[in-house]
């Protein structure tokens, strides 16, 4: 399940060549995507890829994790923004073979349950992507959210926020409500691969390696789903138990 990699690269190279075969093997794909710092290398590794191997990324469709409320797409800090810059845009992918829940929309129920059915219609996730928050949040799913959770509302917490607030020109600018994909549905994917990497994610995954099963850290119900692969490096290792280390 824990794999551990010398360098967020050696990862991005690894799982790029994973979602290579995947996207051969199938070319209409459904990827789950997510957005953040530990996504940046791997979305640029696989473009390389892609590219350089002439893979048809024409049929795949993509849904993203989450989007901030409040912030239109073309907002640089938004979830959209991030995709269109490090993925879909140098990638090729056009717009119609994306989905992001909508941060604009008028009625945010109505569009929490669209996406869900947007999921359902488009046969389910083929595979998840997912970077892990300091406080165990996968997606926005933040600690005490109901493992039976579908898209909905999110209040964001102070630590998200905080740890959010790098990329705003001024901390209280981060919005305080998103719209994420419930862990209900993250743990619907048929294959799913969390990848943490930095000393900053060192004690997360410390805990991560050590819980059981339980809503105040969300990312632990990911030890229960059958094709659950967790990629760290050498940083975000450095705190698991020696034994872990052995035993990976
Ligand atoms: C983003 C998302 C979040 C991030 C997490 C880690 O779409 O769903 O769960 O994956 O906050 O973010 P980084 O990679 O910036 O440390």
């Amino acid at each position: 399940m824990f794999y551990i990699f010398p360098t967020p690269q050696a990862i991005a190279e690894h799982l790029s060549g994973v979602l290579l075969q995947k996207i051969q093997s199938n070319p209409k794909s459904v990827l789950g995507l997510a957005t953040g710092s530990t996504m940046e290398p791997i979305y640029a590794a696989f473009i390389n890829q892609a590219k350089s191997s002439g893979l048809n990324l024409s049929e795949i469709t993509t849904f993203n994790l989450d989007e901030y409320i409040g912030l239109a797409p073309e907002h640089p800090q938004s979830y959209y923004h991030f995709m269109q810059t490090h993925f879909f845009r140098p990638a090729g992918i056009c717009t119609s073979q994306v989905s992001l829940p909508s941060g604009m929309c008028n009625n945010i129920e109505e569009e929490c349950l669209l996406y869900s059915q947007k999921i359902q219609n488009a046969g389910g996730l083929d595979i998840q992507l997912l970077g892990i928050g300091t406080n165990g949040h996968i997606g926005f799913n933040e600690p005490g959210t109901p493992f039976s959770s579908v898209t909905h509302v999110v209040e964001l917490s102070e630590n998200t926020r905080r740890d959010n607030g790098r990329f705003f020109e001024d901390k209280n600018q981060v919005p305080t409500k998103a719209i994420t994909m419930g862990i209900k549905e993250i743990m619907s994917a048929k294959e799913v691969v969390l990848v943490a990497t930095g000393s900053h994610k060192a004690e997360v995954m410390a805990h991560l390696y050590t819980t059981g099963i339980d809503e105040q850290m969300p990312a632990s119900i990911l030890k229960e789903h059958r094709q659950i692969k967790i990629f760290i490096d050498e940083a975000a290792a450095s705190l698991l138990p020696m034994e872990a280390k052995l035993a990976i």
